[in-house]
């Protein structure tokens, strides 16, 4: 625990903001391991960059080979996955960038932390923060199976594999709610753009 320190004030992201001409928000995706989440946010993200708008992805995968690759996949070390990628996202959206997080995330409490730490934003107001479900059966994702993953989990090879041998809480009130077996990549696309459009998070 550090002690002696000090927040340091420097623009507020308000001044950012106006001279980015650019607000910052944290779409946080959640969902199964195959549910579609990487590939919907990948879209989004190029979708975004297309636009002229600063956008970067975060990806459990991708996460887990540098920042968290001291963490495994117990309830305590996703909680602290969880906890790290909440505030690196955190530190995008204040820097008025639009952060893309695509993380299993699968207990309620956790992404809840990942909203408090936006709400508590220090500087200016609250950061805003878009939970999007992507919604799969596990017998769907199992189905697609890219990374051969659950064939592994359920041969006993993976232990504690989410949706397997481990849980997902499913969000009951994410902002934006996907059902992955029914809706394509493109039209999760638009839904997603349509909800910051809406809420003036982009133009
Ligand atoms: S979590 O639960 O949010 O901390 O997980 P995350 O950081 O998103 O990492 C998920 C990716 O790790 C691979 N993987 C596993 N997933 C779930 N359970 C277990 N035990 C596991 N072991 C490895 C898997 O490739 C996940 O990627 P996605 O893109 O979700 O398939």
């Amino acid at each position: 625990m550090a002690t002696n320190i000090t927040w340091h004030n420097g623009l507020t992201r308000a001044e950012r903001s106006e001279l980015r001409k650019q607000k910052g928000a944290t779409v946080w995706f959640t969902g199964l391991s195959a549910s579609g989440k990487s590939t919907i946010a990948v879209a989004l993200e190029q979708h975004l960059l297309k636009h002229g708008l600063a956008t970067y992805r975060l990806d459990g995968d991708n996460v887990r080979f540098g920042l968290n690759k001291d963490l495994g996949f117990s309830p305590k070390d996703r909680e602290e996955n969880i906890r790290r990628i909440a505030e690196v996202a955190k530190l995008f959206a204040d820097s008025t960038t639009i952060a893309l997080t695509s993380f299993i995330s699968p207990y309620k409490a956790d992404r809840q932390i990942a909203r408090d730490l936006h709400a508590d934003a220090k500087n200016d107001t609250a950061l805003p923060f878009v939970e999007v479900f992507i919604d799969i059966s596990v017998e769907a994702a199992e189905k697609r199976d890219p990374k051969g993953l659950y064939k592994k989990a359920r041969a006993g090879e993976i232990k504690e594999f989410t949706g397997i041998s481990a849980p997902y809480e499913a969000p009951e009130k994410a902002e934006i709610h996907i059902h992955s077996e029914k809706t394509s990549v493109e039209e999760a696309v638009v839904i997603i753009t349509q909800y910051l459009q809406d809420r003036e998070l982009i133009p």
